[in-house]
């Protein structure tokens, strides 16, 4: 049984979840809605907690989660900044994540460093969810952007999505994209050269079977596309600020480049936007990234649920 496969278990990749595995979640998750919204009250995580361990900046991620911990009956705890942990007195990750884990039923981390979450995974003796390590994965991040996809559009197989933005060091992308591969989705990734989606990333995407093409220019695809999923140039990832000074504002999507758009089409972002989609689009029927950042709710219940096996 599906739910069988996510008890007990971290949620490092995206590649961690099988196909049934995904679906579930966003089932679990469709029956969350309304306690996410405050409208019924669920109990199943009472006494139970979950450890945030948040080395980088988060607004979203970090919040949602605890949202979601509470609207379940459970509670947080944790650090949204490292220099109030021992981190800043040079404790290693392994160490934090050793001693935290017999604090809590589950712990959450974000770290600078691509490959930081396989590492606690392996020092914790509970699960451990990734919510973005680097440039790597934000697999909880895909499933929110799967529901959002679903609930708004329908089938997330039978979309035409367009990637747009940093591909390179985007980890919401790199995610993502292999979580529609796992769906048939077909894909348009959309980047200047120098950001475009790393070549052996790709070839993955190609070999389970997606359908992906590659384009520089927005205003070639924006005429296609069922979902625009725009992502923020990541600066932090950066190791030469003239090369992030030369790619900054490549994408805006206003309401001019929507006029070519279907009427159908759906804007997504996993926010922050620093511009790439100008706030007039905002109070169009395309915009869905602020409905996107509240299923991050719905979403991470249904998997905390599933993992601490709570039962729906
Ligand atoms: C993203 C992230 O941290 O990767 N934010 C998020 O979790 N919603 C995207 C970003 O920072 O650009």
């Amino acid at each position: 049984m599906a739910q069988q496969g996510l008890r007990g278990k971290s949620l490092v990749h995206i590649q961690d979840l099988s196909l049934p595995d995904i679906e579930h979640v966003l089932d679990v998750a469709d029956k969350m809605v309304p306690a996410a919204e405050g409208k019924q009250r669920v109990t199943s995580a009472q006494g139970r907690l979950l450890a945030t361990l948040f080395f980088e900046p988060s607004t979203r991620t970090r919040l949602s989660f605890e949202a979601a911990m509470a609207r379940l009956g459970g509670q947080s705890l944790g650090f949204s900044e490292p220099k109030t942990s021992s981190a800043a007195k040079g404790e290693t990750l392994a160490d934090t994540v050793r001693v935290t884990s017999q604090y809590a039923d589950v712990i959450v981390v974000r770290h600078p460093q691509e490959g930081a979450a396989r590492l606690a995974q392996r020092f914790s003796r509970v699960p451990v969810i990734n919510a973005g390590d680097g440039a790597g994965q934000h697999p909880t991040q895909t499933l929110l952007d799967l529901f959002t996809i679903r609930r708004e559009k329908g089938p997330i197989g039978q979309q035409r999505v367009a990637l747009v933005g940093d591909l390179k060091y985007g980890r919401t992308v790199h995610s993502l994209a292999q979580g529609l591969a796992r769906f048939g989705t077909e894909m348009v990734l959309v980047a200047p050269p120098t950001l475009q989606m790393p070549r052996d990333q790709v070839e993955d995407l190609k070999h389970a079977g997606a359908r992906v093409t590659l384009a520089t220019r927005l205003e070639e695809v924006v005429g296609s596309a069922d979902v625009l999923y725009v992502t923020r140039i990541q600066k932090e990832r950066f190791p030469d600020l003239e090369e992030y000074r030369k790619v900054a504002g490549t994408y805006t999507v206003d309401a001019e480049l929507l006029a070519q758009a279907k009427r159908s089409a759906i804007v997504l972002h996993p926010l922050p936007r620093v511009g790439e989609i100008d706030p007039e689009v905002d109070s169009t029927q395309h915009a869905k990234y602020f409905q996107q950042a509240f299923y991050g709710v719905p979403v991470r219940m249904a998997i905390l649920s599933l993992i601490l096996g709570l039962g729906e």
